[in-house]
């Protein structure tokens, strides 16, 4: 099995989000190229219509035109937001600064995904919140208003959270600080932020200060490609036996390429090539060889910048020689499935030996060809992780819906099959 070839992937999931929510408050008409038009994109972009913002429909190779005011419109129905946890979180903290009343729904993974750790601190800033069923999820109801300052510490590493509160002191114009307690998440808010004349400084011991003072205006962006998608191309390529793969266009931010520095341990063939900056974002190209892998241990501290690159991780320490472990992984099991406790079964159904052990994952590498079936639960990333495995000789991995990989990653089987001449994801 040879790899070879230049691809692109779709564009970046966060960046997207972002991108689309400021433009909808930027009083004017903003252009966004290589938007994703994934599924959560479009959760995005349909939460923003029922807000008053016109956007273009987001379609593959066609720039997203997005008209809007300085402020969002009441609502006049419920604002789903499909299976996206950024779509809610991070529109939660521009709709506390808005002064009427918002709900907001989701799809049954997205209704059962915790939404206090982002209501609680927006609480503590002056908005108001209505659970519209019991415990922690959606669908719930919120008041914004007039915000206060905020000095917060997170209890967990994560964007979401993080931005939320960073685009409600925005929204609001009120100063927000804000430290994570390990690792530091993806900062594109920050970046995007400053890129637009906001101040948002970091201080050496953790702190983010974010003070009023810009205003926002529209703007023009050219998306960079995702580096999570990519990741899977990247992965596929490392298990291939023999050539290499170049990923171009693809976001090269240190905050979302954790992945690469893990790869690197194992042994993984992964050159990265920056070229441009976007906005603040650097943007360049991943060029992967074939290469046998060894296993490695990942850290607590390294997870928040390759949160989303554990599944793929995983599949590539089935195949690494030795017992890979990752600590502290225990956020997955609040991602769009219960992330580690999926992957281990997952895993064990196609003849790996893994085991989810309290917030560690072990994965014990083989070279015999995996066989079995994957239950992914919906979960995008889980699919794409065993469609990736399902290419390695010999294989028979049987994924119950690969279709879900359009979440974030549209035509994710063409691209793989276009790079690997072998079907994805079907038994061999
Ligand atoms: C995201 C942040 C991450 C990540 C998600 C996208 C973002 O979640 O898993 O896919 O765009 O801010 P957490 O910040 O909750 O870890």
């Amino acid at each position: 099995m040879h790899v070879s070839g230049t691809i692109r992937v779709p564009g970046d999931k966060s960046i997207t989000h972002r991108a689309l929510m400021l433009a909808a408050l930027a009083g004017g008409t903003s252009w966004i190229g290589g938007a994703l038009t994934a599924f959560d994109a479009r959760s995005t972009a349909r939460v923003l219509r029922g807000l008053g913002a016109e956007l273009s429909p987001l379609m593959p190779d066609r720039v997203t035109r997005v008209r809007a005011g300085r402020r969002f419109h009441r609502p006049s129905r419920r604002l789903d937001c499909g299976n996206s946890g950024t779509t809610t979180r991070l529109l939660l903290g521009l709709l506390a600064a808005h002064p009427f009343r918002a709900e907001l729904t989701g799809d049954a993974s997205l209704r059962g995904r915790p939404m206090r750790r982002v209501t609680t601190p927006l609480a503590q800033m002056g908005a108001r919140f209505e659970d519209l069923v019991d415990g922690d999820g959606l669908p719930l109801a919120i008041r914004g208003g007039r915000l206060h300052e905020l000095t917060y510490e997170l209890p967990v590493s994560s964007a979401q959270i993080k931005s939320a509160l960073l685009l409600a002191g925005m929204a609001a114009a009120v100063p927000v600080h804000l430290r994570e307690p390990l690792g530091r998440s993806r900062d594109h808010t920050e970046r995007l932020l400053r890129a637009f004349g906001f101040a948002v400084q970091e201080t050496p011991d953790g702190w983010i200060h974010s003070v009023p003072g810009a205003r926002l205006a529209p703007f023009e962006l050219q998306v960079p490609g995702d580096p999570s998608s990519a990741a899977f191309l990247v992965a596929a390529a490392l298990l291939a036996d023999a050539g290499e793969l170049a990923v171009a266009g693809v976001g090269l931010n240190p905050t979302r390429t954790g992945f690469l520095q893990v790869l690197a341990r194992m042994g993984a063939s992964v050159r990265q090539e920056p070229e441009r900056e976007e906005l603040g974002e650097p943007v360049g190209t991943l060029v992967a060889r074939a290469s046998s892998l060894v296993a490695t241990e990942v850290n607590g501290a390294e997870i928040p910048a390759l949160i989303d690159e554990v599944p793929i991780l995983a599949v590539l320490a089935a195949r690494a020689s030795g017992t890979t472990v990752f600590r502290g992984v225990g956020e997955l099991r609040v991602k769009e499935s219960d992330r580690l406790a999926l992957l281990a079964e997952d895993l064990v159904s196609v003849g790996v030996a893994a085991e989810a052990v309290g917030d560690a994952l072990y994965v014990t590498g083989s070279d015999r060809p995996p066989r079995g079936r994957v239950r992914t639960l919906g979960d995008h990333r889980i699919a794409m992780a065993f469609a990736v495995l399902g290419t390695v000789p010999g294989a028979a991995v049987d994924i119950d819906d690969l279709a879900c990989a359009g979440v974030s990653f549209p035509g994710f089987s063409a691209t793989l099959r276009s790079i690997i001449p072998r079907p994805a994801g079907r038994r061999a």
